[in-house]
């Protein structure tokens, strides 16, 4: 035999593997202020310690009954969002997800992996069954399965995800490791990113409610396109409580949701916060809170705008992120397909 020790270079020169984060978002509607703090602006952070995939989880919406003109428009604007509030498609693989054809096959092979009950246990499927009782489609039973292979396609490490996903992360887990014990190591298992400073933020009108788009009360919720007008207002009505002290304590819901924003915003503490409003009444502080949120989101809101009147760069951009994701998402589907006995065409 020829050496065959020569070629390969030491293991210590390779350069290291940069850990994967793969996040999803569906077109359904503007991002909040909950969304932009508790997941988007950290997707932008985080590009430069990780290689970083999201995408438009646009197959993921038909679950529901949609519009189809309006679909395509929410997706583009979507798409726009991510760029807007700050990630880089020369960073990052930014992409959608109906663009990349190994999303959909993956998502049929992993259903014949999975068992019926299984995915009649997910809690987001027994809510959606009974708020769209009239539409309890195979696809809305079977959106786990799918979801797992958005992640499995690119062997992601990390997930960053809230808590309704945490159940569907799971999922993905056992099915990947399912499918190793199967056929040998065919997906890396991917573990839950939970972000280091992860406000959750909370409806402006009821504390006690995640902040969300399909409130019926609009005052109970910002956009990171709103208006900073409308912004500063509905910061004005936030519902608080009768103390007049700004402090961070059990039974404080309202002032802890404005506390929790304001220190995700500025980076101060509660500390310097109650400082920082001591003596002074809530109207002081809900200005300040509102202030701050309309100044963080002016770029977004601009750079959006900017971006929506230039489609072709941004039909340039997610063709190129379509043609990458294809090429990555290949290696796997190509290994799943050979594993599971297809035929290679
Ligand atoms: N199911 C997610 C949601 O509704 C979106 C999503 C689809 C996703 N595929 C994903 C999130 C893969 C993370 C990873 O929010």
């Amino acid at each position: 035999m020829e050496s065959t020790t020569v070629t390969t270079a030491p293991e210590a020169v390779k350069p290291e593997r940069k850990k994967v984060i793969l996040s999803g978002i569906q077109p359904t509607g503007v991002f909040t202020l909950g969304n932009y703090i508790g997941a988007v602006r950290n997707w932008g952070q985080m590009q430069e310690d990780y290689q970083c995939a999201y995408f438009i989880a646009d197959l993921h919406s038909l679950t529901v009954r949609q519009e189809p003109a309006q679909l395509r428009k929410q997706t583009l604007e979507a798409f726009a969002l991510l760029l807007a509030c700050g990630i880089d498609p020369q960073k990052s693989l930014c992409f959608i997800q109906s663009h990349v054809p190994a999303h959909a096959e993956l998502g049929w092979i992993l259903d014949c992996y999975t068992q019926f009950g299984e995915l009649s246990r997910m809690t987001q499927f027994k809510d959606k069954s009974a708020r769209h009782a009239d539409n309890v489609n195979a696809g809305l039973f079977t959106y786990p399965s799918l979801m797992a292979g958005d992640i499995l396609l690119y062997q992601a490490d990390f997930v960053p995800v809230g808590a309704d996903q945490k159940q569907h992360l799971e999922f993905t887990r056992d099915l990947a490791t399912r499918f190793n014990n199967l056929y040998g190591q065919t997906f890396r298992i991917p573990e839950p990113y939970i972000p280091k400073t992860g406000a959750r933020v909370m409806s402006l009108q009821d504390p006690t409610k995640k902040m969300s788009k399909s409130d019926t009360n609009a005052n109970g919720f910002i956009t990171v396109l709103d208006d900073p007008k409308v912004i500063v207002n509905k910061f004005k009505r936030a519902i608080t409580d009768s103390e007049a002290q700004v402090c961070y304590r059990e039974g404080k819901d309202g002032i802890n949701n404005l506390m929790s924003i304001y220190s995700a915003i500025t980076g101060r503490t509660f500390e310097q916060i109650e400082q920082e409003f001591a003596g002074q009444g809530y109207g002081a502080f809900k200005l300040a809170v509102g202030e701050a949120v309309a100044e963080e989101l002016r770029p977004v809101r601009e750079e959006f705008a900017r971006l929506m009147k230039d489609k072709g760069y941004l039909e340039a951009t997610y063709r190129a992120g379509a043609e990458q994701a294809t090429a990555i998402s290949q290696r796997t589907i190509t290994k799943v397909k050979k594993k599971v006995g297809l035929l290679a065409p």
